[in-house]
């Protein structure tokens, strides 16, 4: 009997989850089975207990269910109960635990894959949705000098700011009155670059970057990566870096095991597919 994992969301068909672990569980001669459920918007719960009830032993969580899956979870991990979002369920004899590894997959990317330390770093995270927050955490953990969050709607990163403060030297920026433009590292968490669309910070930050980050990933460069370089941005790069992390991590939760994440990064460099993110 193989053991039964997934990736549950709304929409899944283009989720390179199924791929991405089913070349882990190769690589680590694990017995396991990947597949991608596809949840009504109004009962994740349900389709949970059915995956569960059918002896699924883990799930991974995407858009629009990583709160649900925050309160659905018995028992969570620190980095769960911070980021307030859960990516990742293991179903353990008698309790569900919720974890959250897409802020270690993008730490892991940065530090480890692009070679870029955060630490001492000037970081500006632009976006304050739920792909912001589950981050936030762990770049806090890498000291960076400062982590300034920016948003669209500048109230959502100034409540960023206030839970964050004890974690860490953060502050929250408006789009359109930056405090101080000099940052190395900056990283786009926000949805914009899945509509094609710039989120309107000033242009002058992106010329003083090491590193500029897209979370999300395609085949194409984002309108986002694409200006940051226009304007002297040293060195970009998008998130399939950080979702084939985040997936090694949630494979380790759930096997005990770490698969080899910079040959599936090659690989799945090397294919054409959709714009997506995180998933
Ligand atoms: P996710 O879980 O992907 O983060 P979300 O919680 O809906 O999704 O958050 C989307 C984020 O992208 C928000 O920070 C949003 O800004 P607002 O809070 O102002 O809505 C941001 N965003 C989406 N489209 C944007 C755009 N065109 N320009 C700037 N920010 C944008």
């Amino acid at each position: 009997m193989l053991d039964l994992y997934a990736v549950i969301g709304n929409p899944i068909a283009h989720s390179k989850s199924p791929f991405i672990h089913t070349i882990f569980a190769q690589q680590t001669h694990q017995a396991m089975q990947y597949t991608a459920i596809l949840a009504p918007l109004d009962d994740f719960k349900a389709a949970v207990e059915s995956f569960h009830h059918q002896g699924g032993k883990g799930l991974n969580v995407t858009v629009p269910f990583k709160l649900q899956a925050f309160q659905l979870a018995s028992r969570l991990t620190e980095r769960a109960t911070i980021a307030q979002a859960v990516n990742t369920l293991r179903f353990e004899d008698n309790e569900i635990l919720g974890d959250n590894t897409d802020g270690v997959g993008l730490v892991r990317d940065i530090e480890l894959n692009l070679g870029i330390t955060l630490t001492a770093k000037r970081i500006l995270l632009i976006g304050a949705g739920g792909a912001a927050q589950g981050i936030i955490l762990p770049l806090l953990q890498q000291q960076p000098a400062i982590l300034a969050i920016a948003n669209r709607t500048p109230q959502k990163a100034q409540l960023l700011q206030q839970q964050f403060l004890p974690f860490g030297n953060i502050i929250a920026e408006n789009f359109t009155s930056f405090s101080d433009k000099r940052f190395d590292i900056i990283i786009n968490a926000t949805s914009a670059s899945l509509n094609n669309a710039l989120p309107e910070v000033p242009i002058d930050i992106f010329a003083h970057a090491t590193l500029v980050y897209d979370m999300m990933y395609g085949s194409e460069l984002s309108h986002f990566l694409k200006f940051a370089q226009q304007q002297g941005a040293r060195q970009i790069a998008d998130g399939i870096g950080m979702l084939v992390e985040q997936a090694a991590e949630s494979f380790f939760l759930w096997r005990g095991v770490k698969p080899q994440t910079i040959p599936v990064i090659t690989l799945l460099r090397s294919m054409n597919f959709k714009q997506g993110m995180n998933k």
